[in-house]
């Protein structure tokens, strides 16, 4: 009769656990909920190829950058500094390595808006970047990711 309690007792409240657990695994899916069609900021951080850590291209970024929702889908707008520097910025929307340049939204001065779709906010977007700097012999494509912060978004 007491082995049997407690078997009771330990198989509630593996139960207890098992569903908790898989509370905290469904969670991530509604962290995110849909964002209405409409314009918003957003933050971002432009990294290193493969790491975590700021690119010398954020130094250049104008933050934050316009999110326009539309139908569901994600149109980013992200204005440059130095854009005489910078002739080319082309992003991998869905990770199949196929690289198109961003659109151009307009230039002002010597910064430049660029925009482009992103698939999803969540992941790193592949983005790849021709530098150049004719005083310094500079002409280099660099590869970077831009990293958007979902938890920055704002009304525009
Ligand atoms: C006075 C201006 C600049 C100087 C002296 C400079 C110098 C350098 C040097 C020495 C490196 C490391 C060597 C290399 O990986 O080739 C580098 C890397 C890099 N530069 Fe520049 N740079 C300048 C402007 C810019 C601008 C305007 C951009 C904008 C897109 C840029 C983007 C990058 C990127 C993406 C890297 C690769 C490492 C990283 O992501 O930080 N640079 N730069």
């Amino acid at each position: 009769m007491l082995k049997s309690l407690s078997l009771k007792k330990s198989s509630t409240m593996f139960l207890l656990v098992a569903m908790l657990l898989m509370a905290f695994a469904v969670a991530p899916a509604f962290a995110n909920p849909t964002l209405a069609d409409g314009e918003y900021t957003i933050n971002f951080t432009v990294l290193k190829d493969g790491t975590s850590s700021a690119s010398t291209m954020d130094g250049y970024a104008v933050k934050p950058a316009k999110l326009i929702v539309e139908n569901g889908q994600f149109y980013v707008e992200t204005t440059w500094n130095n854009a005489s520097w910078i002739p080319d910025i082309q992003v991998d929307q869905d990770g199949d390595g196929v690289y198109t340049d961003a659109d151009l939204i307009g230039t002002s001065g010597n910064t430049k808006t660029v925009g482009f779709e992103v698939a999803d906010l969540s992941a790193k977007l592949e983005t790849k970047t021709h530098v150049v700097i004719p005083f310094l012999f500079y002409d280099s494509w660099y590869k970077v990711q831009i990293q958007f912060d979902e938890s920055s978004i704002a009304p525009y």
